[in-house]
């Protein structure tokens, strides 16, 4: 519900809906915030009305002997320099070639019902059912007649969405050198919490007190970045995984983004999102608009996963494409990390036989088909199949891989060249570079100038020939390095990518795009409304995996985190897991495999086929289920997801401490009348991990290096301890004890053996 109410002096503005609730009015011409989070009634507005805090000390009146008139002390939804707002601007403006500020006085306002109004680029939006709030703006200054500025508030099922748009319709340019998609001055004491990290350390939470001194949550490096995800947290002191108010932010924007926030002597803090402002300034000739990205806030007050909550309902709504919004997506087999740049047909169809066999149903061929693409120092940029490892070229592959039932993928890095490519070769202009600087290389690559039209069309027509000649049903879409640029050019690229993408998938509703740059680099909304699903990060290690996915899934649902079963020991961190929990940890996302096929012993190959069958059971609620944070022993994690008929739940551990506490289960949101059985999944233990120990439970000694053990572990796994119980929803949701985990005695059938990075997978289902 969208409302507007005129008064003499001001105009209030509601939006707000189940939930979450904004206020604001119109003083002075400019646009203050009375309230964000909780829904209130339009009636509060009065009430609520702070402004009457006058201007002290040395303050500055934007109105002339009206002491209520001190912008510095007024909470703002947008905010400008040069009005006697000295926190910062949500706006900054060259004109003449000097920076003029831009006073914008409030002029208009619509409330439009639907989407409507041009769009002047290939921004991606959120879409489905909204209202939208569009007012605009007309400056003051006399050196900015001619712009305008429109600020948009579109109220969706969970989250309001924010947009604004510059439009110059003066005889002149003019320069943006800052221009936010979203300002609120909030009202409390917060913790922020960003996302942070790098190559295969994506998503790692970090939390720090909001205080007087800036925190700004940016990136620089040409993507939404694995150094600082644009999605971010404001919470109240006391909040906690289900109680307490937390705010998330987020940018539908694939680039190099800005957020910060910080507290200012009134009490209020500042929080600003949009595009990095780094080196930008950027002409808008006239006649021109320079649209921001949307950026998204949603507020709970039931805190972390009562936010997590209403972002997943908003992604997976409002930002997935619509051909795949709650659509099941297939169980992949990749061949990367099992073959990298190394294969022949042959080989790729005995993997495909045996991911069949396992129960795959799609085989996504990596990176290496095509040019002289034997190594990352070749190839990028060209399209030609390599008729040495596929004779019978792509189509062949694709017939055959059909013929077994499985779908076929293909990978793509589309925007980087090689310069040992027939592409660059031809065109060593297309390669996009920082003006005046010398050529930098990362990964021994360059990236493709997406801001020329020619580039943009070599891509769309070379993707989309192989698209249409080989019926391929899902595209993982790679990026390799970051950028060499800043600024305008960065900004442009951007939108270039979403022209690029557009082009080629809207024609393409049905391919499954999985977006990929070395894993997360660019893991955001922007990217979302284009590709369903993101491969998460480079690091399969489910135990480095508990950290990234769990950093995620604050902010997107499972449904768009590519997660895959790896070999052990891991090629990122030596580290060896057990098959359990890989596939425990890769349930939670997109599942599938990732590893040589080929050797696997018997028993691994069928406790993988075990793993896939029940993933395929409950698909629908690993992947769309209602995902919470449990609480867990330190160092341990549990996830939940809630479904129609079952909740699961994953209880992982790092290190086992010797003489483990006893561990209790605590799930939450079941009826507490209700009875429920709780089930563990059957897992399985190596023989080999007992080594000389064995002799305390044989009757003969085994040489823990010798061949019977060896030959045991191909062919024989021990069963672990599993769970079985049945108790109320209410004792599940207090907690229940569960078995007990291995600690030196105490033997008993039941106990979790476990050992390190062990983990148990539950079903809790309603006693029949
Ligand atoms: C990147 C991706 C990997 C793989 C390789 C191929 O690193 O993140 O998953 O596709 O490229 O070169």
């Amino acid at each position: 519900m969208i409302l507007e109410r005129k008064t003499e002096m001001k105009t209030v503005f509601y939006i707000g809906n189940e939930s979450i609730g904004c206020l604001l009015q119109t003083v002075y011409g400019k646009l203050q915030l009375l309230h964000l989070g909780t829904p209130l009634f339009p009636e509060d507005a009065e009430t609520l009305d702070a402004s009457r805090l006058l201007g002290w000390g040395n303050d500055v009146l934007y109105a002339d002997g009206d002491p209520a008139s001190c912008m510095d002390t007024i909470p703002l939804a947008w905010s400008e320099n040069g009005i006697g707002d000295y926190r910062e601007s949500s706006i900054e403006l060259v004109s003449g070639g000097q920076a003029v500020s831009g006073d914008f006085i409030f002029s208009s306002a619509e409330i439009l019902t639907e989407e409507e109004g041009e769009e002047v680029s290939c921004m991606p939006h959120a879409r489905g059912p909204h209202e939208t709030l569009k007012l605009t703006f007309l400056p003051s200054n006399c050196l900015l007649q001619g712009i305008s500025l429109e600020l948009r508030f579109a109220l969706f099922e969970t989250a309001l969405v924010r947009q604004t748009v510059l439009e110059n319709r003066s005889g002149q340019s003019v320069f943006v050198t800052k221009f936010m998609s979203s300002c609120f001055d909030l009202h409390g004491d917060f913790r922020m919490s960003t996302f942070d990290g790098g190559w295969i350390r994506e998503m790692h939470r970090h939390d720090v007190p909001v205080t007087f001194s800036r925190i700004v949550n940016e990136s620089t490096n040409g993507s939404s970045s694995n150094r600082h995800n644009p999605g971010f947290l404001l919470s109240a002191a006391d909040a906690e995984e289900d109680s307490g108010e937390v705010y998330g932010f987020n940018l539908i924007w694939s680039g190099n983004h800005y957020g910060s926030a910080q507290r200012a002597a009134t009490g209020y803090t500042r929080v600003l999102q949009g595009i990095s402002p780094e080196d930008l300034c950027y002409e808008i000739v006239p006649g021109r608009r320079f649209e921001t990205p949307d950026a998204v806030v949603a507020w709970s007050k039931d805190g972390y996963n009562g936010l997590s909550g209403k972002m997943h309902r908003f992604v997976n709504s409002c930002i997935i494409p619509e051909s795949w919004r709650y659509r099941e997506r297939p169980v992949l087999y990749n061949s990367w990390e099992g073959c990298m740049f190394s294969f022949t047909e042959t080989k790729l169809l005995s993997l495909a036989k045996k991911a069949k066999k396992t129960g795959c149903e799609l085989f996504v061929l990596d990176d290496g088909w095509f040019g002289a693409r034997n190594d990352d120092h070749a190839g990028l940029g060209d399209y030609a199949v390599n008729r040495r490892k596929l004779p019978g070229g792509l189509e062949g592959l694709s017939r055959k891989l059909h013929a077994e039932g499985l779908q076929f993928g293909l990978w793509f890095e589309p925007e980087a060249v090689n310069p040992d490519s027939d592409c660059y070769r031809a065109h060593p202009d297309w390669a996009l570079s920082s003006p005046g600087n010398r050529d930098l290389y990362g990964r021994n690559e360059l990236l493709l100038d997406l801001t020329k039209k020619e580039v943009r069309d070599y891509i769309v027509e070379s993707v989309s020939a192989i698209l249409d000649s080989a019926d391929v049903q899902y595209v993982k879409w790679d990026m390799n390095r970051c950028s060499p640029v800043s600024g305008n050019k960065a900004y442009d690229y951007i939108l270039g990518l979403y022209e690029v993408l557009g082009r080629i998938f809207g024609q393409r509703p049905a391919i499954l795009l999985e977006g990929c740059a070395s894993g997360g680099n660019r893991f955001d909304l922007g990217m979302l409304c284009f590709a369903p699903q993101i491969w998460a990060s480079d690091d399969t290690d489910p135990i480095e995996r508990l950290d990234i996915q769990n950093g995620l899934s604050y902010l997107y649902p499972q449904s768009t985190v590519g997660a895959h079963i790896s070999a052990a020991p891991h090629s990122m961190t030596l580290r060896a897991t057990p098959m359990s929990t890989r596939a425990n940890v890769s349930f939670f996302g997109a599942f599938g495999i990732e590893f040589d096929l080929d050797g696997m012993q018997s028993v691994d190959e069928s406790e993988l086929k075990e793993s896939i069958t029940f993933y395929k059971k409950h698909r629908n609620t690993f992947q769309f289920g209602r995902f919470r944070r449990n609480p867990a022993e330190k160092g341990s994690v549990c996830w939940q997801v809630t479904g129609e008929e079952e909740t699961l739940c994953g209880l992982f551990h790092r290190l086992l401490p010797a003489g483990p506490e006893i561990e209790w289960l605590q799930v939450k949101g079941l009826d507490r009348e209700m009875r429920y059985r709780v089930e563990s999944r059957p897992q399985l233990l190596r023989v080999k991990q007992f080594g000389g120990l064995l002799k305390h439970i044989l009757p003969v000694r085994i040489d823990p290096e010798g061949a019977v053990l060896r030959i045991a572990d191909h062919h024989y796994k021990m069963a672990d301890g599993q769970y079985a119980s049945a108790c109320s929803g209410a004792a599940l949701m207090s907690g229940i004890p569960i078995h007990k985990r291995f600690s030196g005695t105490g033997y008993d059938p039941a106990m979790r053996v476990q050992g390190d990075f062990g983990s148990n997978l539950f079903t809790i289902t309603l006693e029949k």
